[in-house]
């Protein structure tokens, strides 16, 4: 998550694009098969490509970030929006270029955009030796030792069981001090808008004891905050096969949170009409939950939340809202909101910019709609929102949601909040970044004896639409 917002594209898949995993990897000494990995898409892919490094590192295979020494360049892709795809293409031509000074060199496409186009890749992008889906990774050693041998491979299998559970993620690029843990995968939401049911598959969560062997292991590493990702949190239900008991997002929450109160929780994403009272108790019970929620409402009309097949209504969400407010006072919400969907009038898109206002957002991911080709969407409604008209409401979407956030960050000047210090800022060595509880990044001059992975307070002095800066407590 970048420290400076840039609000025309704050999801993670934009805001993050390119970002190159690496850690140090030995010398390349000709023998060393060395990976480079490219991740674009939300968080789940950059876990995910995690899980990825740890599967070829059985097989003998370390990352690298030096495309131009790999043996094996991955691009883990997003589907969500057309222009995601099209960075993707761009990057494969770059790659391409590399494959023909070096024709050992093995391209891989793994995530949504393998899993939406399977063979097809292959056909479009010639010099691709395989395409693997999000739940096919344990393939990859296969694959690769085909594609070593000139083979070229697809396995784009969807399973309604794997949730790479046993898999320990080999941490890429890591602070040290927040991680990632997959808890869930697949989605059975069906928003008439999202490709992502087509391209993860059915919803399966995962184990309730893995993730808090993951946790408790994190936390023994020196990692102070773990962020549990699911496409819908809020349906997390595992049934333990031995005793029959089931643990629910709420249970989960609390079993994590009593991993050790110095490590911190945090989950994405809520769907605001699975978020239950129980789970919102949970969060006001323990500190080291993050007061926290990604609440995306999509449009604050209820018409084209009907066609969106949200299966909520302004009203509900509304209702959510005031809940979340009335049991953690200081709870921040933040959330998705797409312009433009089909047949939005004027007066629903006003709807949202009054969402905005109501509910108060902290931040907003806002997106004009990008019709996905095999959505229910695209097969049902016609995208008649001329593309301009898309775009005028997402600047005043954007506009709004940059005022909301100035005042909502003004406000918190004076407060002081405990930091988790996560590392330098990204403009200087002399100051550290970190988030509050309300996951705002607060930037600080250092002071003598902190480290990264250290909680500190610090009183806010000053503040913009997207940071919050001030001075440890105590060295005012
Ligand atoms: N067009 C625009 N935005 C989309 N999103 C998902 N599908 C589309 C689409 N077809 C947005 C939603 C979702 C976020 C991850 O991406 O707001 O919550
Ligand atoms: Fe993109 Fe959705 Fe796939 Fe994540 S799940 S990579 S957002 S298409």
């Amino acid at each position: 998550m970048a420290e400076k917002l840039d609000l025309s594209f704050t999801k993670q898949e934009e805001s993050r694009q390119g970002e190159v995993f690496f850690q140090e990897a030995p010398a390349h000494t000709g023998q060393q098969r060395l990976f480079y990995i490219e991740s674009y898409g939300c968080q789940m892919n950059f876990s995910d490509s995690e899980i990825v490094a740890s599967i070829l590192g059985e097989v003998g295979f370390q990352p690298t970030r030096e495309m131009e020494v790999a043996d094996l360049i991955l691009i883990n892709t997003c589907s969500i929006r057309e222009k995601a795809e099209e960075t993707v293409r761009k990057r494969l031509q770059v790659f391409n270029k590399q494959k023909r000074q070096r024709p050992d060199l093995m391209i891989g496409v793994l995530g949504c955009m393998a899993e939406r186009l399977k063979a097809k890749f292959l056909e479009e992008e010639k010099l691709v030796d395989m395409v693997v889906g999000p739940d096919a990774y344990r393939d990859l050693p296969t694959l690769v030792a085909g594609a070593e041998e000139g083979e070229k491979g697809v396995n784009v299998f969807l399973s309604r069981e794997e949730t790479y559970a046993d898999i320990s993620p080999l941490r890429l690029d890591s602070n040290g001090v927040t991680a990632f843990i997959s808890i869930m995968r697949g989605c059975d939401n069906m928003c008439s808008f999202c490709v992502v049911p087509y391209t993860r598959g059915r919803e399966r969560s995962r184990n309730s004891y893995s993730i808090l062997a993951e946790a408790q292991d994190l936390y023994d590493r020196g990692y102070r905050e773990v962020t549990l990702l699911g496409q819908n949190v809020d349906s997390y239900k595992w049934e333990n096969p031995e005793t029959g008991d089931v643990v629910n997002f709420a249970q989960l929450l609390e079993m994590v949170a009593q991993v050790h109160p110095d490590l911190r929780i945090r989950f994405s994403t809520s769907h605001p009409k699975d978020i239950t009272d129980e789970v919102l108790y949970t969060m006001a019970k323990y500190e080291n939950i993050c007061k926290y929620i990604h609440l995306p409402v999509q449009s604050g009309n209820s018409r084209i939340l009907k066609l969106m097949n949200r299966t909520y209504d302004r009203e509900w969400y509304m209702d959510r809202v005031r809940a979340v407010y009335r049991i953690m006072p200081d709870c921040t919400i933040s959330s998705d909101i797409i312009t433009g969907f089909c047949t939005e009038t004027e007066e629903e898109h006003q709807e949202s910019l009054s969402m905005i206002e109501f509910a108060k957002y902290s931040m907003s991911y806002m997106f004009a709609y990008s019709e996905r080709p095999g959505t229910p969407a695209a097969k049902k409604y016609a995208d008649d929102v001329p593309e301009e008209v898309k775009k005028r409401r997402l600047d005043e979407v954007i506009r709004l949601q940059t005022q909301v956030s100035y005042h909502h960050n003004k406000a918190d000047i004076g407060k002081t909040f405990k930091v988790l210090i996560e590392g330098d800022s990204r403009r200087s060595d002399q100051e550290f970044k970190g988030r509050n509880s309300q996951n705002k990044m607060i930037v600080f001059p250092k002071k003598h004896g902190l480290r990264p992975g250290d909680y500190v307070d610090v009183t806010i002095t000053e503040a913009t639409s997207a940071t919050l800066r001030g001075v440890v407590k105590g060295e005012e």
